[in-house]
């Protein structure tokens, strides 16, 4: 388990950024990174998949490493832009990815995945007069299953790689689809699945795509050269979860490679997942026939990948303790939801309300899959160094998740945002409505046009964001700098096709 966790001054944090609070730590993720570069030497293999945690924090200490980014969509790919990855070294791979900038991303220099043979007909087409300047891969669907040794039950939701599975081209087809491909294939894709909790998958994909690219060249005379392994290795999120560490993974591989080949891999779980904790409150204690329940002010919210799959996560205490994973009390959310529950077993003897806790390994998949449930605002993201010092702002907290105003309503109030109490006017006219102009409480859908005035919204919002942003600068560091991005040009010039399936022209 990490160590830095335990030496974040909780309080203090608490106190300047509020809670929740994401913590990230760059020594620990540049830690991770290195332990990955050390597969091939270069750290252009490590493609960081940015659906892991689409944080620019995150993708800002990566693009410094000189890492890559695999991303699914158009806004993932001008994050990583943003943050200074080059398309050179950008991977767009999706199931349905948006074909136009499929094909711009490949004329723009970098390596595009395609799922099907449509999407590969397609970008043949799009692409046929121009010159080719970036990679194009085969996503494998192999037609054994990946399976867990430990975890058969994560199976349905987890395995990416099942030839039950929706990715891909099955690996059985995908010779005879390279061979009469128009455009020139480069090399192969596969990704196991998430969480693998053993090394044997890692070593059979790659073996697979070495003879898949063997039969493909044996039948074009084209050698393939690039291979992409996808990501899938595990991290523990209790004490005496077993996973392979980064760096057998590494020694596993290596004696594989093949020399004058290039190769990719795409963690996310064991890149990011332990460079990131979440800071919380204990906001209430109850007790329910005998069962102690702390209740945090942060649950499904940000953490539906503990809630929803059951993989609750170690828990520090405000002393910086773990807190016991077995007991007869628990942990939970503030959501309206059974299943918002956080740690299943603990003991409370040590927490008292408004103490802070900090729940660990929360890297991949808890920000990249954040919602709004019970109208809960995005917490700030701040990073510190190895000795939990030197706090940077990264990120503000959510102001707000829907504008009213886009749809036509009005708010006549500047309503509470987090941390404020209502506003007294409003107190008061729900307490006893006097105007006219008060909406009735009960209802949800008005019009602003009969009831509220037009201004209000629009004017509470500019003063909220004043002061949401004075809140903000003042006490803390600012962000640094951004470097300097490439200019999105494959974005803004996607190539469109006509319906009859040929290239438009411009
Ligand atoms: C194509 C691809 N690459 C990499 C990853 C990252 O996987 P993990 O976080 O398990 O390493 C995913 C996750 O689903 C993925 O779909």
């Amino acid at each position: 388990m990490v160590e830095w966790t335990r030496k974040i001054a909780q309080k203090a944090l608490a106190n300047r950024f509020g809670t929740p609070l994401y913590i990230l730590n760059p020594d620990q993720l540049t830690r991770n990174a290195r332990d990955f570069i050390a597969l091939t030497g270069d750290p252009a293999s490590v493609a960081y998949p940015v659906k892991s945690n689409p944080s620019l924090a995150v993708l800002r200490v990566l693009a410094c490493l000189g890492c890559a980014a695999d991303c699914a969509a158009e806004q993932e790919v001008r994050l990583a832009l943003m943050a200074g990855i080059p398309y050179s070294s950008i991977v767009y791979n999706s199931p349905v990815p948006d074909r136009a900038l499929l094909a711009s991303l490949y004329l723009a220099g970098a390596t595009v995945v395609a799922d099907s043979e449509p999407i590969l007909r397609d970008l043949a087409l799009r692409v046929a007069a121009a010159p080719h300047h970036g990679k194009l891969l085969l996503r494998v669907n192999p037609c054994e299953p990946v399976e867990y040794l430990h975890h058969e039950d994560w199976q349905s939701l987890t395995s990416h790689s099942s030839s039950a599975a929706k990715f891909g081209i099955p690996s059985e087809e995908l010779p005879g689809i390279a061979a009469t491909c128009p455009l020139p294939i480069d090399g192969l894709h596969i990704h196991v699945g998430t969480q693998m909790d053993h090394l044997a998958p890692f070593e059979q994909a790659l073996a697979l795509l070495h003879h898949l690219a063997d039969e493909i060249a044996a039948r074009t005379g084209r050698p393939l050269s690039l291979f992409d392994l996808g990501g899938g290795l595990g991290i523990g999120f209790q004490p005496g979860q077993q996973f392979p560490s980064p760096a057998a993974y590494v020694e596993a591989l290596r004696p594989a490679l093949r020399p004058g080949c290039r190769y990719l891999v795409e963690p996310g779980h064991a890149l990011v997942g332990n460079a990131v904790a979440l800071l919380a409150q204990v906001r209430e204690i109850k007790q329910i026939r005998g069962r102690r329940w702390a209740l945090l002010n942060v649950g499904t919210d940000q953490l539906a990948k503990v809630t929803l799959l059951h993989w609750p996560h170690q828990i520090l205490g405000p002393n910086g303790q773990p807190l016991p994973s077995s007991g007869p009390d628990a942990i939970g959310g503030p959501h309206c939801f059974a299943g918002d529950v956080l740690l299943p077993q603990t003991r409370l003897d040590s927490l008292a309300i408004d103490d802070t806790v900090l729940i660990q390994n929360v890297g991949a998949y808890c920000f990249a899959l954040a919602n709004h449930f019970n109208g809960l605002l995005g917490p700030a993201h701040v990073a510190v160094d190895d000795s939990g010092e030197c706090p940077t702002l990264h990120q503000r907290a959510e102001d707000w998740f829907f504008e009213p105003g886009s749809v036509g309503y009005t708010w006549p109030h500047s309503l509470a945002g987090p941390g404020r109490s209502l506003d007294p006017a409003l107190v008061q006219t729900s307490a006893a409505p006097t105007s006219a102009s008060t909406p009735p409480r009960t209802s949800t859908r008005f019009s602003p046009s009969k009831n509220w005035p037009r201004t209000t919204f629009a004017s509470s919002c500019r003063q909220r964001a004043r002061s949401a942003s004075s809140r903000c600068r003042s006490p803390f560091a600012s962000p640094a700098t951004p470097p300097s991005s490439p200019p999105c040009t494959a974005l803004a010039k996607a190539p469109r096709i006509s319906p009859s399936g040929a290239p438009a022209s411009p």
